[in-house]
């Protein structure tokens, strides 16, 4: 159970405050709705500590004076230019092919939203009850936009936790073309370089990590290895530039790019 958090809300969107908190209670967070006369940057600034708050944008994480959604509309931009040839990842997970594909680690769902753009059909699958709420609330609003709609449409959100998903998936013999996992990051200890980019972590990243346990406790997601191979013809794994490899196996092919890159593992006896 994570403790509980206040939702800070003006007046207005008190209804929509209330939705939020009941949904939130249902995935086993606990929210104090917190009704304020104006939800502006200095309020926040005035109040640092982690909390939600709701606007006519919908549900945001907030905290040291910054408040943080999944920016799909952010995204836009990236998506006209996107084209399978030039975007790393699109090669990587063989997105000319249109896979089925899970995302299990989906954070703030900007790699599956390029990858539902270029074709891909995606099960988005996150374990946080927040970071679920917010990508669920993002969706929604990405379907009422024009240029957003058609690769919203093609993903499809689950709140699990991926171990249990991959394995229930292989209990009943589900195959699909394409897991792609992008954990948290190796320790700041096993490279430097790694750790160096680390510290420019993004705005919206900064927010994502005070979710995330500390970390020495972080999950770095070794275990989802095996449990995808189980089940897809092709895993990606998505690393720092020079990080070890993800449950220390060295992979058959990667595409190398200038902060990150894409190791991947071919299952070859699924591929029938
Ligand atoms: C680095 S972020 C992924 C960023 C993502 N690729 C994006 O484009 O926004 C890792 C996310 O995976 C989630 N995660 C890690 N292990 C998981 C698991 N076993 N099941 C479900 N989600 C998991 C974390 O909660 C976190 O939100």
């Amino acid at each position: 159970m994570v403790s509980a958090l206040r939702l800070y809300a003006e007046q207005t969107f008190v209804e929509q405050a209330q939705h939020y908190a009941a949904v939130l209670g249902m995935r086993g967070v606990s929210v104090e709705i917190e009704l304020i006369e104006k939800l502006g940057s200095r309020f926040l600034r005035l109040n640092p500590e982690l909390a939600l708050c709701v606007d006519q944008d919908g549900l945001w994480l907030a905290a040291n004076g910054m408040k943080m959604q999944p920016d799909w509309k952010g995204e836009s931009g990236r998506l006209k230019r996107a084209s399978l040839k030039s975007e790393m990842i699109a090669r990587a997970c063989n997105i000319a092919e249109k896979p089925r594909l899970i995302d299990a680690t989906a954070g703030l769902g900007h790699d599956s939203l390029l990858m539902a753009h270029l074709g891909a059909h995606v099960t988005l699958v996150e374990r946080h009850p927040i970071l679920f709420t917010l990508l669920e609330d993002t969706q929604q609003r990405a379907l009422d936009d024009k240029i957003l709609h058609a690769a919203a449409a093609r993903i499809r959100l689950v709140f699990s936790d991926s171990a249990d998903y991959l394995a229930q998936q292989a209990s009943l013999v589900q195959v699909v073309d394409v897991v792609y996992l992008d954990p948290m990051f190796p320790q700041r200890d096993q490279n430097q370089n790694a750790a160096k980019k680390q510290a420019q972590v993004k705005k919206q990243m900064q927010l994502l990590h005070m979710l995330l346990p500390e970390d020495g406790e972080m999950d770095l997601g070794d275990h989802l290895l095996p449990l995808a191979q189980k089940i897809a013809k092709r895993v990606v794994v998505k690393r720092p530039r020079l990080a070890v490899f993800l449950a220390g196996q060295s992979t058959e092919h990667q595409w190398l790019g200038d902060a990150c890159r894409f190791d991947a593992y071919f299952q070859h006896d699924l591929n029938t």
